[in-house]
């Protein structure tokens, strides 16, 4: 399966905070926050991921992030320089994909939740069609929004519904077949201009091949779309990191828990940003679950 992150956008609602650079680029508590969307394509086991982004900012996430190596990881970057829709990512994205099944999320999704690499990975496993992640939000009319019958099964899907027919939100991630790729060719643009992925999803919706797995108790999701969201993540990220002892989004250190690098490159990785106490957490980490050499 390849990955996307879409980091497009030129953040608007966000005004003066993205004038002179990306909304992705914006902290989440302590790192950048296309730190969390990458996070979520390597624990769904993902190694091999394009990021997509304006023509300004793709400059910058290359001197962030390179080309992935130092993480296990294979990053590409392709340009979208206007924002034609979330869909079109499978236009620029399709020779990234090939012939293979695909994992695209936001790169202003941030996902967290005790139990989600399973359930990453579980869905990853049976995916058949397109897979969509759903979670009940409390301003449904910002967002794509699901509705499921007696039997859980998604009966309908509708892009900012005016009346929106349920609470749950379609959230920024979502798994498709091979399929995706003439589907986004085929739909056309929406009344705002876009190639909208709830008229690919409607697609897979029509043929009867959408799962929707709900991200229920226990979960948190927020698209950073606003100041409130942006402050929200933060906070749950600190929470959790300070007094939960846990880090989130920590790419290296998913990188070593996932096998994608070894210790010593872990190490090695921490002591580059030992003056943070991100880079230490990475140095004592390597140091506490390296397998000791033999006697
Ligand atoms: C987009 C999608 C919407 C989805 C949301 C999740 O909205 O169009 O269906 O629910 O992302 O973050 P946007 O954030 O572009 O307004």
């Amino acid at each position: 399966m390849k990955g996307i992150v879409l980091a497009g956008g030129s953040g608007t609602r966000l005004f003066p905070l993205t004038v002179a650079t990306s909304k992705q680029l914006l902290a989440i508590y302590n790192k950048p926050l296309v730190y969390y969307p990458i996070s979520t394509l390597m624990l769904s086991g993902i190694r091999d991921i394009l990021i997509i982004s304006t023509p300004t900012a793709v400059p910058v996430m290359r001197t962030l992030l390179g080309d992935g190596s130092r993480l296990g990881l294979n990053l590409s970057y392709a340009v979208q320089d206007e924002p034609r829709g979330i869909a079109e990512a499978f236009l620029i994205g399709a020779d990234h994909i090939g012939g293979d099944s695909s994992a695209l999320v936001l790169g202003d999704n941030v996902f967290h939740g005790a139990g989600f690499p399973d359930l990453l990975r579980g869905s990853r496993a049976s995916l058949d069609g397109c897979t969509l992640f759903g979670y009940p939000v409390s301003d449904p009319e910002r967002f794509g929004i699901g509705e499921v019958d007696a039997t859980g099964k998604l009966v309908s899907l509708e892009e900012k519904p005016t009346r929106p027919r349920s609470n749950k939100a379609i959230t920024g991630l979502y798994f498709y077949d091979n399929q995706v790729v003439d589907i986004a060719r085929e739909i056309a643009p929406s009344p705002r201009g876009e190639l909208e992925i709830t008229d690919v999803n409607l697609e897979y919706l029509n043929q009867g091949r959408v799962r929707l797995v709900e991200l229920s108790r226990g979960y948190k999701w927020f698209d950073c779309g606003t100041h409130d969201s942006l402050l929200a993540a933060s906070q749950h990220v600190r929470f959790v990191e300070k007094y939960q002892g846990e880090r989130v989004a920590c790419l290296e250190e998913i990188a070593f828990r996932m096998g994608f690098i070894d210790a010593e490159a872990c190490y090695r990785l921490g002591l580059e940003l030992r003056q943070s106490d991100y880079g230490r957490h990475l140095t004592e980490i390597a140091l506490d679950l390296a397998v000791p050499p033999a006697a």
